[in-house]
């Protein structure tokens, strides 16, 4: 097990070898000269059509691909390789054990706590043939999905099928993700009747649909059409957003607690530094540090990776800057997840051009605010608007602020606290940062700023910022929030 390449679940040996031999400036040809296969073999290994053999990527491909001085890279090679070959067999192999046919892989690093989260999902999907799990990225959404989809296997006698769909560019491909994970057999591009007409009379089947929020509509789309034409079929989806459609039943995927974060970033710093033990100071830094990480799995994985380099001191004090300290991740998975940064800026790409205004304007806020301190700070008429950028057409009404902040509370962006009298809206340690920084870049910091000031007096205590705050100096790319700056 490692840290910085503690692999996706879904990842394949032919994207790491595609990856490791793209790096090592080889074409196929050049590898396939180095390890005695043709050009079309190292192909269709990195297409993953043909399985890899574990001991020809040992004996063979290690040096090829440079791999001597590597030694957690090589393992992590050989794995995926054993791992397409136990996949391979799988379905049979559950087949023949008696259990239902799948394509959920063993998974290669440790899964953590969530014991509560696990009975949730499983209870949800004996009442509910179509279960949304949502929450921000790196929240553990997929990593429970395949947990609880693999807890509830016997459930599902027709089979239970994993959809990575993170990689899928347009809606038109959902359904032939769908047909290639169930081994249906596909002319493309498959039609959603003719994947529902495949399933109709299977027996009970899971879809877990993985990663849906850049194809919120076709994915909605499939889903019910699999609810109404499949009486079989449960589909477990993992989105940021909903699917919003009628008979979906959504849960929202919480951070992890304190004990489970720390666990998990013991866990993957003794894969880096196996001597890796927790004193008395140490906890009380961990502690400190997991909860600055709002108990996100993703960065504290990320995080605990960095111990290869830095001790948890330096690590604690780099947390304002996590953007830069938190990369280094999983070269197996999709791009978008690998940093968190490029995570966050999958998520604000996606969002539509006033939702990243009041989601950056936001970021002003140190503590919780309302819906009406929103309108008053973030919002302004047209005519006052000193911020707006030459050549940006978009402006933020008081009127629209309530909508779009709908929009970032079910894109995960936003979270809300309803136990008041009145609801209260936060940001996460994470995408506040991360939104600070869009403030800035839009040039957009002293009229947000001027205009919080100018509200203080109405401000709660609760909405007040900490006493230790100042207003940030000026920088060309500040990474810090202003409660962040002593
Ligand atoms: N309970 C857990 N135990 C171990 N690792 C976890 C757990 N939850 C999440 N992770 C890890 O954290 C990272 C982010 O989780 P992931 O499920 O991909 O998040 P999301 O799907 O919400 O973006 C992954 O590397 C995943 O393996
Ligand atoms: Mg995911």
């Amino acid at each position: 097990m490692t840290g910085t390449l503690s692999p996706a679940p879904l990842a394949s040996f032919g994207e790491f070898l595609r990856h490791l031999r793209r790096r090592a400036h080889l074409t196929q040809r050049e590898l396939g000269a180095a390890v005695g296969y043709s050009e079309a073999h190292i192909a269709r290994l990195e297409s993953n059509q043909r399985m890899p053999d574990p001991a020809v990527v040992r004996a063979q491909f290690v040096e090829a691909l440079h791999l001597q001085d590597e030694p957690e890279t090589a393992a992590q090679l050989i794995r995926l390789a054993e791992a397409a070959r136990e996949m391979r067999h799988a379905p049979k192999a559950n087949l023949l054990r008696g259990g239902p046919p799948t394509n959920l892989r063993t998974q290669l690093t440790s899964f953590v706590g969530r014991a509560g989260e696990i009975a949730e999902v499983k209870k949800r999907l004996g009442e509910t043939r179509l279960l949304t799990l949502t929450g921000p990225g790196g929240v553990g959404k997929t990593r429970l999905a395949v947990q609880a989809a693999s807890e509830v296997l016997s459930a599902f006698p027709g089979g239970v099928w994993v959809v990575p769909l993170a990689s899928a560019q347009e809606g038109a491909q959902v359904a032939n993700a769908v047909a290639a994970a169930i081994g249906m057999p596909s002319e493309s591009p498959v039609t959603v009747e003719a994947l529902c007409d495949r399933l109709r009379d299977d027996r009970a089947t899971l879809i877990v649909l993985d990663t849906c929020e850049h194809l919120i509509s076709a994915c909605a789309t499939l889903a019910v059409r699999l609810a109404q034409m499949c009486p079989n079929v449960s589909v477990l989806a993992t989105s940021r957003e909903p699917l919003n459609v009628p008979g979906e039943v959504t849960w929202q995927v919480p951070p992890m607690r304190c004990e489970e974060a720390m666990q998990l970033f013991v866990e993957r710093a003794r894969a880096v530094r196996p001597e890796f033990a927790l004193d008395k100071a140490d906890e009380a830094l961990l502690i400190q540090i997991c909860q600055q990480l709002d108990g996100l799995p993703l960065a504290i994985e990320l995080a605990a990776a960095r111990l290869r380099v830095l001790s948890l001191e330096q690590i604690a004090a780099r947390l304002d800057d996590r953007f830069s300290l938190l990369t280094g991740g999983n070269r197996l998975a999709p791009p978008k997840q690998q940093t968190l940064r490029t995570m966050m800026d999958w998520s604000y790409d996606l969002l539509s051009e006033v939702e990243r205004v009041l989601l950056r304007r936001l970021s002003i806020f140190t503590a919780d605010w309302t819906l009406e301190l929103a309108e008053a700070v973030c919002a302004w008429e047209p005519e006052q608007d000193d911020a707006r950028q030459p050549g940006s057409s978009v402006h933020l009404r008081r009127e629209d602020v309530l909508d779009t902040l709908t929009h970032l509370v079910n894109k995960s962006l936003v979270i809300v606290d309803e136990r008041g009298t009145q609801p209260r809206y936060s940001l996460s340690n994470t995408i506040r940062q991360y939104a600070h920084e869009k403030l800035i870049e839009a040039g957009e910091f002293d009229q947000v700023y001027r205009r919080y000031l100018e509200y203080l007096p109405f401000m709660t205590q609760r909405d007040e910022p900490r006493p230790a705050q100042k207003r940030p100096r000026k920088r060309k790319s500040p990474t810090r929030a202003p409660s962040q700056v002593a």
